[in-house]
């Protein structure tokens, strides 16, 4: 079996699984309650809490524990539009940010919010000056992803950070989510107010994340109750989720330390590979994260080919869930500019550092094997 839809969800590490299941079993009071086994609950939160700063280097009072990257979107979104309306209506984004953000965005828009929807060029990119030419003086956010998930472009954020910086008025969002683990990002430097991480994506558990909050960034809660998260996520913690978090977190850190090289070599042998075949455009671009390779293949359908590898063993995606009017197109290479033979027949390969070079090779050689087969078929 050769899993390469990691930027889907990853598998569990094993020892995230351990801690989840250690701490879900000894500590199962409530950190709130004030007898002595909520204190030890609340004490391992803690930890959890200044574990996961020191990882991402910020203060522990910054770290809200979420149920991943949707919420985490949601919270730094509307938390910030609703709190701070006052000052300003106006939100920016780019025109192919993932479904949390847009349709978030579109959810404020119904509320009477304005938002500004960059446009990329044909690798998905969103240039730094048509954000700053975007801002006006009744901007109150910026929210941009790190890394494309469709594509794995990565976006200028800390470039677009200065700019964040010289408007003290209008808070910064990123969404880190494809980034994390993968790609280095300066919290503290690069005038980001917000950052939403999550869980699954770094072989952590499905509802697990965190949300970056600057200190002193007021955001209206999305649940409201018993005051949990300093005020900004009510609900019993999710002890055992809190500390799988940080666990694969830290794991990830340290593979991204080690191996830095080794996602890079694998989606290298997988363009090249690609490159050679005439009947395949690789959409994304060279200087891309180094675990997405976006392809289209005109003519076949996304669906026969994925479904063609899976027989095979070999799991690989379409495009993520989309906003397009068209729902066999993907809306986000619809934004490159691509022309419906492409925008409509999108895969994307995306490995992990737990993927090996054998694995690429196998893949490369079967994506050729399921190409001519199914051309037979279709001529
Ligand atoms: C860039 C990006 N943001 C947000 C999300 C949503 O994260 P979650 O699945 O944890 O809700 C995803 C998931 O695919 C993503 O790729």
């Amino acid at each position: 079996m050769i899993y390469f839809d990691n930027s889907a969800t990853t598998k569990p590490h094993p020892e995230v699984l351990e801690s989840f299941h250690k701490a879900a079993l000894n500590y199962y009071a409530n950190p709130s309650s004030i007898h002595q086994l909520g204190g030890e609950a609340e004490q391992l939160l803690s930890g959890a809490r200044r574990q996961a700063a020191s990882l991402l280097g910020v203060h522990e009072d910054e770290i809200v524990f979420t149920s991943g990257g949707t919420e985490g979107n949601n919270l730094a979104i509307k938390g910030i539009a609703l709190e701070h309306q006052n000052r300003g209506k106006h939100i920016i984004t780019s025109q192919i940010e993932h479904p949390s953000v847009l349709e978030t965005c579109k959810s404020l828009e119904s509320m009477g919010f304005e938002v500004t929807y960059i446009p990329v060029n044909q690798y998905g990119q969103v240039r730094s000056k048509d954000v700053e030419k975007a801002i006006r003086s009744d901007t109150i956010l910026i929210s941009i992803m790190q890394v494309n998930s469709e594509l794995g472009t990565i976006q200028p954020v800390e470039e677009i950070g200065e700019i964040a910086k010289k408007h003290p008025k209008l808070f910064y969002h990123v969404d880190h989510v494809q980034g994390l683990g993968k790609l280095p990002l300066n919290f503290g430097k690069s005038g980001i107010d917000l950052c939403t991480m999550s869980g699954h994506k770094i072989h952590g558990l499905k509802g697990t994340g965190i949300l970056y909050v600057k200190k002193g960034t007021k955001l209206h809660p999305l649940f409201h109750g018993g005051g949990q998260e300093r005020d900004q996520r009510s609900g019993t913690e999710n002890l055992a989720g809190a500390v799988a978090m940080v666990k694969a977190m830290r794991l990830i850190f340290e593979e991204q330390k080690n191996s830095r090289h080794h996602l890079e070599n694998l989606s290298r042998k997988i363009k090249n590979s690609l490159k050679e075949d005439r009947r395949v455009r690789i959409n994304s671009p060279e200087d891309s994260a180094p675990h997405i390779v976006n392809i289209s293949v005109p003519g076949y359908k996304p669906e026969v080919i994925i479904h063609a590898l899976g027989e095979r063993g070999i799991f690989i995606s379409t495009k993520s869930a989309c906003s397009s009017k068209q729902s066999d197109e993907s809306a986000v290479l619809a934004a490159c500019g691509l022309h419906s033979k492409y925008t409509r027949s999108g895969l994307r390969i995306s490995v992990s550092y737990t993927n090996t070079e054998d694995e690429a090779d196998m893949f490369c050689s079967v994506f050729k094997e399921v190409l001519d087969e199914l051309n037979e078929v279709m001529g």
